[in-house]
């Protein structure tokens, strides 16, 4: 148990590195049971570490890209027998490279991670949390769902969409004690870029956040029932704030081609 006994039980997913990893230490500092899933034995080790410091804390190994897996995370939140005061669904994955060239299996298996199965787990949860008239539901979005996003097209798009479905289900919700909140990072220090395959782009090779800070900011947030937070560098804040709100999209794209378009770091 953490500093504050008591409290309710929270789920990261993607809890196995970077910004999950970091938001599962702000709940495990704020005193929540917690379960942590992801795909890769080293969800196991992160629960180890973390119990080891004295937190509460169990791991779901599951393919959160597939039914069976979110069905898996959901009989362990049943499991854990404890009322569901917070998730934060974050397990997601980039892919870079032209659309031409890009195998449909890998830009198939991005859209059920970041897409359908983050809806499926947020239609087996959310209704429960509704029903006991409070909750916080976090999506980690990306400022990549504010612009087209060449090279990265169906990323992108899968991130337009979060940011998009968790506005409106925060509005719908907004009298039922329910909040939904969004996370908007910029490019951060984690594993995502190596894993989607953009090490030679300018993206991949510039500077990042520390995803420490992302977390900090998105946990936060949620925490205090805001809509959305854009979380990183000023660049990344003004780029949020201004740019992908006054630019024309085909100059939005443009830009961001500049970024992530492949050979762009050399
Ligand atoms: N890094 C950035 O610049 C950035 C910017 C904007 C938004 N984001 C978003 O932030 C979220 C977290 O990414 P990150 O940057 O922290 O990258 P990361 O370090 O690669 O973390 C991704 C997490 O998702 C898990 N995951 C991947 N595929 C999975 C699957 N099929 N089933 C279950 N878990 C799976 C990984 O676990 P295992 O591999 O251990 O299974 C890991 O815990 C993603 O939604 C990403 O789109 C990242």
């Amino acid at each position: 148990m953490g500093a504050q006994e008591g409290r309710g039980l929270a789920v990261v997913t993607g809890g196995s590195s970077g910004i999950g990893l970091e938001l599962a230490k702000l709940f495990s500092a704020d005193g929540y049971d917690l379960l942590i899933a992801a795909r890769s034995e080293r969800i196991e080790a992160v629960a180890d570490g973390m119990r080891a410091a004295g937190s509460s804390v169990q791991a779901c190994r599951a393919d959160l890209s597939t039914p069976e897996g979110v069905q898996a995370l959901q009989a362990a939140i049943l499991a854990a027998g404890r009322p569901l005061e917070a998730i934060a669904i974050n397990a997601g994955i980039g892919l870079g490279g032209p659309f031409t060239e890009n195998r449909w299996e890998d830009e198939r298996d991005l859209m059920r991670i970041n897409v359908v199965e983050t809806v499926h787990l947020a239609k087996c949860v959310v209704p429960g949390m509704v029903a006991r008239g409070s909750g916080r539901v976090l999506f980690t979005a990306s400022i990549s769902g504010t612009t087209p996003v060449p090279f990265e097209a169906v990323y992108g798009a899968s991130k337009a969409f979060v940011l998009s479905f968790a506005q409106a289900l925060r509005n719908e919700l907004r009298d039922t004690g329910v909040t939904v909140t969004a996370l908007l990072p910029g490019q951060t220090e984690t594993d995502f870029f190596h894993r989607a395959g953009m090490d030679d782009t300018r993206i991949g090779a510039g500077p990042k956040s520390d995803p420490a800070e992302v977390a900090r900011a998105g946990y936060e947030a949620m925490m205090a029932g805001r809509e959305k937070v854009v979380a990183g560098s000023a660049a990344t804040r003004f780029e949020a704030a201004v740019l992908n709100r006054v630019l024309p999209d085909a100059a939005k794209a443009e830009r961001h081609r500049t970024m992530s378009e492949p050979g762009g770091a050399t």
